[in-house]
């Protein structure tokens, strides 16, 4: 690979992304084992794929090789920032630069972590990435409609609900819908306005 290939991949695609509280980092391959263990998880099965039997192993080889490992795809493990503990993967799939838009995709796969704020930071440090480094105009996800804390999740990182596609999905005997998110660049520049406003509003009351 060229030096400035390089340059330009590590602009685009930077080895490590950190945040507040997490650190977003390239996947080596020392990762596999983990990966290979959550996506063996039922309940990590349950609440991100179609089929509720675990993902085989073949199939999580190859996702880690061409999805995670591949120098070209945007994908980072996501690792506790202070103990540099490794607890998920975040992927963006399907990008389209002609319409500026990608699909975003999160698991952590080390259920003791979850609820404690590490999916929302990671989720917001990837829209961040999206809108501020690669320019684009739109994030969209899908989620299933029983999963609460991932919707929940991706509100507070600033997702909308667009829609929904009716009993897409069957989940512990009965049908449930798969519910379509979406941000966009221009939502994303304004809730960083409106945070400014209040933070300066917040600082002229406590000087008065
Ligand atoms: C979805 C996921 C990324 C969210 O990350 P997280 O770190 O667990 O979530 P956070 O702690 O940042 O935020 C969760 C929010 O949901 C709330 N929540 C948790 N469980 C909930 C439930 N059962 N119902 C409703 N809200 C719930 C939390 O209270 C929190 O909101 P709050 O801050 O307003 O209190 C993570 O849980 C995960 O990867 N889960 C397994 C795989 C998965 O579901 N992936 C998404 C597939 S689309």
């Amino acid at each position: 690979m060229g030096a400035q290939v390089m340059v330009e991949r590590e602009q685009w695609q930077p080895h490590e992304i950190v945040g507040r509280r997490v650190t977003l980092r390239r996947h080596g391959p020392e990762n596999l084992a983990a990966v290979s263990r959550w996506y063996r998880d039922p309940e990590v099965a349950r609440l991100t794929r179609y089929q509720t039997r675990p993902m085989p192993r073949e199939e999580v080889e190859r996702f880690f090789q061409t999805r995670l490992l591949e120098p070209d795809s945007v994908a980072y493990a996501i690792h506790v920032r202070l103990t540099d503990r490794l607890i998920g993967l975040t992927t963006f799939s399907a990008l389209d630069a002609d319409n500026g838009s990608v699909l975003f995709h999160i698991t952590l796969g080390e259920r003791d972590v979850w609820g404690q704020g590490y999916g929302t930071e990671a989720t917001s440090l990837m829209l961040a990435h999206a809108f501020e480094r690669l320019g684009l105009h739109r994030v969209g996800l899908s989620v299933f409609s029983f999963n609460d804390r991932a919707i929940r999740s991706y509100e507070k990182a600033g997702f909308r609900i667009e829609g929904r596609l009716r009993d897409a999905i069957v989940r512990d005997g009965r049908y449930w819908d798969e519910i379509q998110m979406g941000a966009l660049r221009p939502e994303w520049l304004q809730r960083f306005d409106d945070e400014l406003t209040s933070r300066d509003a917040a600082a002229v009351s406590t000087e008065r």
